[in-house]
């Protein structure tokens, strides 16, 4: 994301009754960050673009924004282990692109950018999110390899004796997924 993106970040519109929450959020991450290639959160944002049909971009589809994590849990007595992950902080699709697969291809591109970072410079074992309530059904029906409920995926009374992970934001849904071998 650079300056020159500005213009489409302005235009991209996420649908109000999709991110059961402030909408204006998403948009403003896109504008903040094409203004001056950072944001508070440290993440880095990937967008997907349309072009017209000399290749000069039109409008940002969707986009995505990663940061380096690890969840804690615990391993026995007083022992944390933290868990190798890359973070999904944000990811949003413009209302005029929804429920038309760009969701689950920037979650394939997550899978992705995971495992190019496994093989090629750091060891990653999972994607983490932590999901907004309203996108939970989303990241449960992605098809390759759903995101589960950390809870769920680790038992609630190993996670009742966890340490807290930065996933835990009220209302919001911390969720995992296994990369593949
Ligand atoms: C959630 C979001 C990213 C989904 O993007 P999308 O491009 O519409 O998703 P897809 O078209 O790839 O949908 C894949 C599947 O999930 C389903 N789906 C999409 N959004 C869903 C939701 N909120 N709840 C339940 N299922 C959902 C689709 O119907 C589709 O199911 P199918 O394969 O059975 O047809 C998009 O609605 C969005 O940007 N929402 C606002 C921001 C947000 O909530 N971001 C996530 C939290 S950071």
């Amino acid at each position: 994301m650079s300056n020159e993106h500005l213009g489409l970040a302005k235009k991209f519109k996420v649908n109000p009754s999709s991110c059961g929450g402030d909408g204006n959020l998403y948009e403003q991450k896109l504008v903040l960050t094409a203004q001056s290639q950072q944001y508070g959160d440290g993440s880095v944002i990937h967008v997907l673009l349309e072009s017209d049909s000399n290749g000069e971009p039109q409008r940002i589809v969707g986009y995505i924004s990663f940061v380096a994590n690890g969840i804690d849990v615990p391993s026995g007595g007083d022992k944390i282990d933290s868990l190798p992950a890359i973070e999904i902080k944000t990811m949003a699709v413009d209302r005029d692109f929804e429920r038309q697969g760009i969701g689950t291809l920037l979650l394939d591109y997550s899978i992705h950018v995971a495992i190019a970072l496994r093989q090629n410079f750091i060891g990653v074992d999972f994607i983490i999110t932590c999901a907004a309530e309203s996108s939970v059904g989303f990241y449960s029906k992605y098809k390759k390899q759903p995101f589960v409920k950390l809870d769920d995926f680790f038992g609630n009374a190993d996670m009742d004796d966890a340490p807290e992970n930065d996933l835990d934001i009220p209302n919001n849904i911390p969720m995992i997924l296994t990369l593949p071998k």
